[in-house]
């Protein structure tokens, strides 16, 4: 499958069109952005970690029954993708305290909730993401009352597939996030990308935040970060054939 022209350029991503009207080939960037892009950096390997951790987490998901956009790894920052219309909500899932849920309701990070916890922000980054409610999504049609019932339903389901494969890593995830896309033919998928980018991941036994909060809050060791996720995945998965 070739390139052909750029589509979009995100900040981590750039996507382009192929020759089937119906897939495109997403590109894994080393850049990396905080706080709506008034952060900026680049992060070496990075693009190649989220990229492959991403497909093989989107194939386990798969397996579990929840469609993803997921269809071929091309190259070490190139994966096939299903096109699909995103659905403009980030879809949190919290199954610790941490972030912006530990500054918003001032409690300190770290904290066990006994059931995970889900909430929607409006991706929209003029307005910086605001939270939303599910009301207010239906009401700006973002979504539909039934689209919204089967993404609570696949993001919990993704949650605990997740959080068990987290668990044999010795990784406690503590909370993601998610997009989700409509297809040519109006099925919900789980799209963009599941990486130390977008969740939380501290190792089990010392706490160490394993993920992009090195980068938010300048903790330095970021690459070294994401190169050990990936590689207590990488054994998960050989030990798990
Ligand atoms: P938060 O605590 O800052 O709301 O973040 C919750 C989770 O969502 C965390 O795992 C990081 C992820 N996240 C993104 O993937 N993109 C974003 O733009 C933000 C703000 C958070
Ligand atoms: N993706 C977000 C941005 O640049 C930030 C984040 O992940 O914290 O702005």
């Amino acid at each position: 499958m070739e390139k052909k022209s750029l589509l979009y350029e995100g900040k981590a991503k750039k996507v382009y069109q192929t020759e089937n009207p119906e897939q495109l080939i997403v590109q894994y960037k080393d850049d990396a952005t905080a706080f709506n892009g008034l952060k900026k950096g680049t992060v070496a390997g990075k693009g190649i970690i989220n990229n492959q951790m991403s497909n093989r987490l989107m194939r386990l998901i798969e397996k579990s029954g929840v469609p993803t956009h997921y269809v071929e790894e091309l190259s070490e920052r190139e994966t096939l993708v299903k096109r699909v219309t995103i659905v403009p909500l980030e879809v949190i899932i919290r199954n610790i305290s941490a972030g912006s849920f530990s500054k918003r309701y001032g409690v300190e990070e770290g904290i066990e909730f006994e059931n995970p916890t889900i909430e929607f922000s409006y991706k929209n980054d003029e307005l910086g993401d605001p939270l939303i409610n599910s009301y207010h999504a239906i009401a700006l049609k973002l979504a539909t009352e039934e689209e919204i019932a089967t993404i609570k339903d696949y993001s919990f389901r993704i949650n605990e597939v997740l959080k068990n494969i987290w668990k044999e890593c010795g990784v406690i995830l503590v909370d993601f996030k998610l997009e989700f896309g409509k297809t040519s033919d109006g099925r919900i998928v789980l799209a963009d990308e599941i990486s130390p980018d977008t969740c939380r991941l501290w190792d089990e036994k010392t706490k160490k935040k394993l993920d992009k909060d090195r980068f938010r809050r300048d903790l330095g060791g970021t690459e070294d970060a994401y190169a050990e996720v990936m590689s207590r995945l990488t054994k998960y998965l050989s030990d798990n054939k």
